[in-house]
């Protein structure tokens, strides 16, 4: 990569197909790359200080990106500042510059609008700079921008499916080591559609109970003696005492079996109808054992499969956001219409619904 004084980068969003809260557990995930992104115009400010305009919001905000630490910028701009920072801490140079934001990945709806920031700054980062950083590496540079920068406490697998995302293909990830495989999957050429269902449900405590779900599966693992839940089966649950922290567990062990059954499916190149038991599980799990939905998604869930989805469950870290539904061609509209019904009857604001299909991860844009 050679140095560019100016350019726009982009990195998108990302919808996970199945594998939830098994990413800070060592675990497996399935997600992959939306149409949606977010874009960033940047140029070399010379003289600094470091100056970021978002088209979402108002303002400027100014900050030296040479010297930036955790604590000094909050806000949207924590997501931008944190990457210069990670960046600097990562090695590499990082000189004062303007970054221009635009993003259309929904904020608050669980496709990782956050990471799709990180990413994108962090190749804008790299392209002004002139230095060449592998996409693993970036995601982690950006990882690291959440976790101590941002603070919030997530696994990594939002910014690896931002960067390593393809057209048509799931990102197979395994968080122990980030090794990555691609796995095709191409709903069309089956007569199939992956709806992505925005359930616009409030987002209510979901940072604190994010981090509780994550203390509860770091209790599992030290009662078992393990170094993480994804060295632990299904033979482990019955010495974990305590009811809560038992379910927990059982929900990341049965989900990361669900995660290699679902590639291991797909892989074959079976039909994909065969996936939808698993999402089905997924959702079960979710609600009865790791209790991360909310009566938005699960009514979703439930009127999509009624509306004659093959399988549906809840996508991201979950108290509010989207849910998938893989359906049949000719299902499409009954399952929209059978979701709009169910949220109608209850006085809720309707649901957004768009296709999900796997598209490319960060690059630059071509001027
Ligand atoms: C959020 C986090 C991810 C992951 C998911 C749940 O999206 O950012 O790291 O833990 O929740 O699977």
């Amino acid at each position: 990569m050679s140095t560019a004084g100016s350019g726009a980068w982009f990195a998108p969003g990302r919808v996970n197909l199945i594998g939830e809260h098994t990413d800070y557990n060592d675990g497996f995930v399935l997600p992959f790359a939306l149409p949606h992104r977010a874009v960033v115009t940047a140029s070399v400010a010379d003289g600094g200080p470091s100056r970021v305009w978002s088209a979402q919001q108002d303002g400027v905000i100014a900050f030296s990106a040479s010297t930036v630490t955790p604590g000094e910028v909050t806000g949207w701009a924590a997501y931008v500042a944190g990457m210069c920072w990670a960046f600097r801490e990562a090695g590499y140079p990082v000189a004062e510059v303007d970054l221009r934001l635009d993003s259309d990945v929904p904020v608050g709806a669980g496709l990782s609008s956050s990471a799709a920031v990180e990413c994108a700054v962090g190749m804008a980062l790299a392209g002004l700079a002139g230095v060449r950083v592998g996409p693993t590496e970036l995601a982690r540079i950006a990882r690291r921008a959440e976790n101590v920068f941002v603070g919030a406490p997530t696994g990594g697998m939002d910014q690896m499916a931002s960067v390593h995302g393809r057209p048509g293909r799931l990102v197979f990830l395994d968080t122990r080591d980030d090794t990555v495989e691609l796995v095709v999957f191409d709903p069309p050429a089956h007569g199939l559609e992956l709806l992505v269902i925005d359930s616009r449900a409030p987002h209510a405590h979901a940072g604190g109970e994010y981090g509780a779900r994550r203390a509860d599966c770091e209790a599992a693992a030290a009662a078992l003696g393990v170094p993480a839940l994804r060295d632990a089966g299904p033979a482990d649950l019955a010495s974990l005492a305590d009811d809560r922290i038992r379910r927990r567990a059982r929900h990341v062990i049965t989900e990361n079996d669900r995660v290699r059954e679902v590639a291991a499916i797909l892989s074959a190149g079976a039909d994909p109808r065969e996936i939808g038991p698993l999402l089905d599980a997924s959702h079960v799990s979710m609600r009865d054992d790791f209790e991360i939905t909310v009566p938005h998604v699960d009514v979703a869930v439930e009127a999509a499969r009624a509306g004659g989805a093959v399988g549906a469950r809840m996508t991201g870290g979950g108290f509010g956001g989207c849910v998938i539904a893989l359906c049949d061609t000719d299902r499409v509209g009954p399952v929209i219409s059978a979701v709009r019904s169910a949220y109608a009857a209850r006085g809720w604001a309707a649901p957004v619904v768009f296709p999900g299909r796997p598209c490319e991860g960060a690059g630059r844009l071509s001027s």
